[in-house]
């Protein structure tokens, strides 16, 4: 598996998505954006601090004019299990008034968090609001969420790596990794990113 220790990979049930893998995925994303976006000088808004990994390679493979900002909305903390509620931690610099907005996601999980940031930003007056997610997990939806742009449908396992965390730990690793049971629910009653 490579970077991430010895004691974190015993961890891991299994990687789910390679380093190149998910490389290949991202050009093709970005390809996707790009031709629509094209012209629309679009706002990247990259969700702290999960989607920082995957929002620093995609914006790379845009070869389009774009900014980009970043927002912190949580709703997990250090527990394995979504509150239900969503916290604005940090808000953006800038007016998204008459943008085209992309919102930049690691994952869409209960997909709780974004359809509550998507209302608070969808207020502020945006000319367009898409979605781009580097992971979606279907089976754990409980709000409707359009993804314009998806990277991977994945099982409902707890994933880490390439942005996303247990408690803090595995945000670095290149790879998205899926956690054995009881790495992070030692009753194995629990399972969610
Ligand atoms: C994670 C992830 C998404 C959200 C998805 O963020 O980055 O923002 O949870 O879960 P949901 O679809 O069930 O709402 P988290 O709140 O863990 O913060 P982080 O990005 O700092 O890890």
């Amino acid at each position: 598996m490579g970077i991430g220790t010895a004691a974190q990979e015993e961890d891991f049930a299994s990687v789910l998505l390679t380093e190149a893998e998910i490389a290949e995925r991202v050009e093709a994303l970005a390809r996707e954006i790009a031709a629509q976006y094209g012209d629309k000088h679009p706002l990247l808004i990259g969700v702290l601090k999960g989607s920082i990994v995957f929002l620093a390679d995609l914006m790379r493979k845009l070869n389009i004019p774009l900014e980009i900002d970043l927002i912190c909305a949580s709703s997990y903390g250090c527990s394995a299990e979504t509150s239900g509620t969503v916290t604005l931690l940090k808000d953006l610099s800038q007016d998204i008034r008459g943008r085209h907005v992309l919102v930049v996601e690691d994952i869409v999980d209960t997909g709780v968090t974004l359809r509550c940031l998507l209302d608070l930003l969808q207020e502020r007056s945006p000319a367009s609001l898409g979605i781009v997610a580097l992971l979606s997990k279907p089976d754990r939806r409980r709000a409707h969420i359009d993804i314009d742009f998806l990277g991977f449908e994945i099982p409902d396992e707890f994933v880490v790596g390439y942005g996303l965390d247990f408690a803090e730990k595995y945000r670095h690793l290149p790879y998205v990794a899926a956690l054995k049971p009881e790495a992070y629910a030692p009753s194995g009653d629990d399972n969610t990113p």
